[in-house]
């Protein structure tokens, strides 16, 4: 499994997607497309993207009934992205129902991942109010388990999460982690961070950065510096 940094455009239009791809000469990074992007320019931004010869992650974090996923799932499949994910929390049945729906006549799919619990929910959260009787750490690795059950590629974690599901589901099973900042840079709303060299020790396969690229001086320049931390 190859490891690639993924830029995480998180722009609220097209137009200024673009401005920031475009600087890009020499290279290609895999991007990821999230809601508020997708929300405002519809599947019309997959396809241009995708044309400019972009890998994709179109990340949308499907959650409903098991026939709806389905559905969807093969919407998303023709648009021909390269990644997708739904919330584990959909259940096992639900997962397996999107596999089906993203696979195409010809037996390939986009790689499919799992959100276990959002990083953005604390244990105490997910206990009081959830009513998750477990810790965090055992949620997350029984989600991921459930996720493999269903035949899914991996998970979105935090990189300091990837180690124990890689040792309780396999080094083949995949970890997609944001949370990723330069050592001298700024940690903004993120928590819990670790560096680019970081997460390539723990063991992510994909890293997903944002600010610390789109934000940059030198946009170009910060892909390259995590590329050589993190792949090279
Ligand atoms: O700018 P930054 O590097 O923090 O961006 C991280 C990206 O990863 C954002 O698009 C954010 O929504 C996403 N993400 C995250 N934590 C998760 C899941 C997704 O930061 N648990």
């Amino acid at each position: 499994m190859g490891k690639d940094v993924i830029i995480a455009c998180d722009f609220s239009s097209a137009q200024a997607t673009f401005d920031f791809l475009d600087k890009f000469t020499e290279e290609k990074p895999f991007v990821k497309i999230g809601m508020e992007l997708y929300y405002a320019e519809g599947p019309s931004i997959v396809k241009e993207i995708k044309k400019r010869g972009h890998k994709i992650f179109l990340d949308l974090k499907l959650h409903d009934i098991p026939n709806t996923v389905k559905k969807s799932m093969a919407v998303l499949s023709r648009l021909d992205v390269d990644m997708t994910n739904l919330h584990a929390a959909g259940t096992i049945d639900m997962m397996k129902a999107a596999v089906e729906g993203l696979t195409r006549e010809d037996g390939t799919r986009p790689l499919l991942i799992a959100v276990t619990q959002l990083t953005s929910t604390s244990e105490e959260r997910m206990q009081n109010e959830l009513l998750i009787n477990a810790s965090i750490n055992d949620t997350i690795v029984k989600y991921a388990n459930n996720a493999k059950a269903a035949g899914l590629d991996g998970v979105v974690c935090s990189p300091l999460e990837a180690g124990m599901v890689k040792e309780s589901c396999g080094k083949e099973f995949m970890t997609v982690t944001p949370g990723v900042r330069f050592a001298d840079g700024d940690i903004g709303d993120q928590v819990r961070v670790t560096t680019p060299a970081k997460a390539k020790e723990i063991g992510s396969d994909y890293i997903v950065v944002g600010r610390p690229i789109t934000a940059a001086d030198d946009p170009v320049a910060a892909y390259r510096r995590c590329v050589a931390e993190f792949v090279d």
